[in-house]
Order: structure tokens, then C-alpha cells, then sequence
């Protein structure tokens, strides 16, 4: 597949300075540069009143996109200044980037209410901070892994992929896919996010096959893998056993639709830069298909 060049995320946004006044800047990372303004290393002007909190963001298609939107509010009176962060909630401001292993902590707290709460994972237990951070290490060389979170720095959820059986030899073009909201995240859009950008990185890495393996029953789960088009290729019954016996479904994402020729090299890794220009763009509503270069099929292009 052709490597097409996208662009890094780029936010314009408005700090309440101490003295009441709103600042505004841009930058590729937004809670790096609140940290920044907050610790008294940013603008000169947050320096000399003290860079308080985040009054508003706005996330743009790229740099050059930033900076005019950026003159534009600079432009903008006190007053339309001041409605917009009146609209604005940074609990509720969606931020995805490609997860690191220093994330480990924040994705095991989501993950770890799944494993004690429910049967979604059929973990009795969540895996130790250092075994998950070193399982994160090797995952994030190989496959994307993304993380939501607000502009609190709240972690909202996540979504990665896991070698599928031996992930080598003949299984080298498959993977699986795992997806987690925090409870109070779900519903809200933010895993549909989460997973555009997880698809369509492993499309563009070159995977052929995505599949999603689901506690069955897991209706939410079910209806949200239905939604994106993966098709349920058959369920097991009386496989796991937690709270008495569970079965579990099976559902496949084809990310090489119509192709049949085989494959002249093995799925890459993920590019520099490619996973947070992919996790800006689902941000912004682009669908999987549509980054990874795939035709919309017709059902899709209908809505
Ligand atoms: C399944 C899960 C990842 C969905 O994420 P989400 O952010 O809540 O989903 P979205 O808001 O993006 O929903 C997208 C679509 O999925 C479907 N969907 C999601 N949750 C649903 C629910 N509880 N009931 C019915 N349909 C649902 C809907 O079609 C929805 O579109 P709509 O809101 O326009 O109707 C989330 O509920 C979750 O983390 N569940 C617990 C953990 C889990 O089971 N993970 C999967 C392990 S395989």
C-alpha cells in the first residue's frame, strides 16, 4: 500500500492566566504545553501573569490550519473569547495519541476494573504494573497501541493489537484486537475513535486479518463490533471458566478486502509519526477506511 503523508496533530487552545485573561497559542501536544505553561515555562506572557488552567482547545487538520485559526482567535474580542471557554469542558475534551509504555498504569486502572468486575477479560487477576509495562514495550515496537484520555489527563480508554495464535509463519498477517472505556467513557463515541485509528494503522502495517475475540454474551461489545462491519465468524460455548462458565465469540475484520494475490512482505512495523497523525485524524471523525486508503464499501457511503 502507498505511504501517504499525514500530517501531526496540531490544537489551538486558551490558558486562564491568573490575572483572569486568556492566552492563546497552539501546539502538538496539549497537556505537555499545559504542564509547561503551568510550571512557568511557556509564553512570556504566562510567565509574567502565571499560566493557570485549560479554557478552551480545538483540535486542526494540521500546522498551517492551527496558525491561521490561532490569528483568527487572537483577533476574537474578550467577550467572544470569553463564550467560547464558557462551552468548554476539558473533562470532556477527547485527546488520543499512540499509547507508551510509560502509560502502563493508567491502561491497567481501566483494564483492571474488567478483569475484578466483570467477564470481558477472563483474567482473575490484573497482571503486575511491571510484567504489563514490559508486555507494553514489546507490543508498542510491533503494533499500535492508542490511549484516550481528557484534557485533565483522565484516561478515557484504549485500544491496541496482540499477535494473533503464534503471530509468526503462516499467522504473520493476522492480529487481534482489544478495546477497554473507562466505565464513565463508554457510549460517548470515544471508542469508535479508539478503533478507526487502531484499523487503520494495522491496514496501512500491511494485516490482513483483524479479529476481535468477545465473552459471549457481551452485547455492548457485540453491537459495537457489528457497527464497524466485522462479521461473527462462530461462538464457543463453556471455554472459560469465571463466575461459572463462559463461552466466547469470534469476529473478523478483513483490512484487505477483495484482495486474494499473496502478499509480497510481512505486515511492518508502525512508522515514526504514524500513529499520532492517525489518532488526530480519527479524532477529528475520519473513518478507517478512509486513512488506510481503502474504498468506503456502499453501505458505508449511503449513511
Ligand atoms: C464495547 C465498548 C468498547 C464500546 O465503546 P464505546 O465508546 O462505548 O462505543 P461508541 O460510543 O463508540 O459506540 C459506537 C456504536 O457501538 C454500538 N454500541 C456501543 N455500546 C453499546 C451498547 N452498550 N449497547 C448497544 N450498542 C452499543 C452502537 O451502535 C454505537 O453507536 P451509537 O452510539 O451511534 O448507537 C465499551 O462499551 C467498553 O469498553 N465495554 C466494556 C469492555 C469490553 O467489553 N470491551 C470489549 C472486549 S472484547
Amino acid at each position: 500500500m502507498e505511504e501517504r503523508n499525514i500530517a501531526a496533530p496540531a490544537y489551538v487552545y486558551m490558558m486562564r492566566c491568573a490575572n483572569g485573561a486568556l492566552y492563546t497559542g497552539w501546539t502538538n501536544d496539549l497537556l505537555r504545553r499545559m504542564r509547561t505553561h503551568a510550571g512557568g515555562k511557556g509564553a512570556k506572557y504566562t510567565r509574567g501573569f502565571g499560566g493557570e488552567t485549560l479554557a478552551y482547545a480545538e483540535l486542526l487538520e494540521d500546522k498551517s490550519a492551527a496558525l491561521r485559526r490561532e490569528a483568527a482567535l487572537k483577533k476574537y474580542t474578550k467577550e467572544e473569547k470569553e463564550a467560547l471557554a464558557a462551552g468548554f469542558d476539558p473533562a470532556r475534551f477527547v485527546l488520543l495519541r499512540p499509547a507508551r509504555p510509560a502509560d502502563a498504569e493508567a491502561v491497567l486502572g481501566i483494564y483492571s476494573h474488567y478483569v475484578l468486575h466483570s467477564t470481558a477479560s477472563f483474567l482473575y487477576q490484573p497482571p503486575k504494573l511491571e510484567d504489563y509495562r514490559r508486555e507494553m514495550r514489546t507490543l508498542c515496537r510491533r503494533l499500535p497501541f492508542f490511549l484516550a484520555e481528557n484534557a485533565l489527563g483522565q484516561p478515557l480508554g484504549y485500544a491496541c493489537a496482540h499477535p494473533w495464535r503464534y503471530g509468526t509463519g503462516a499467522y504473520a498477517w493476522d492480529t487481534e484486537t482489544t478495546i477497554y472505556l473507562a466505565p464513565e467513557a463508554r457510549r460517548l463515541g470515544v471508542g469508535s475513535m479508539l478503533y478507526h485509528a487502531l484499523l487503520a494503522a494495522l491496514c496501512r502495517q500491511g494485516y490482513w486479518n483483524a479479529y476481535a475475540v468477545l465473552a459471549d454474551p457481551n452485547p455492548a461489545s457485540e453491537a459495537f463490533h457489528e457497527r464497524f462491519g466485522f462479521v461473527c465468524e462462530g461462538r464457543q460455548a463453556r471455554c472459560g471458566l469465571k463466575n461459572g462458565w463462559q463461552g466466547v465469540s469470534y469476529w473478523l475484520m478483513d483490512l484487505a478486502p477483495g484482495r486474494t494475490d499473496p502478499p509480497e512482505a510481512e505486515p511492518r512495523a508502525p512508522l515514526p509519526g504514524e500513529l499520532a497523525a492517525l489518532a488526530a485524524q480519527a479524532r477529528r471523525g475520519a473513518g478507517w477506511r478512509e486513512m488506510a486508503g481503502l474504498e468506503q464499501p456502499a453501505e458505508e457511503k449511503e449513511q
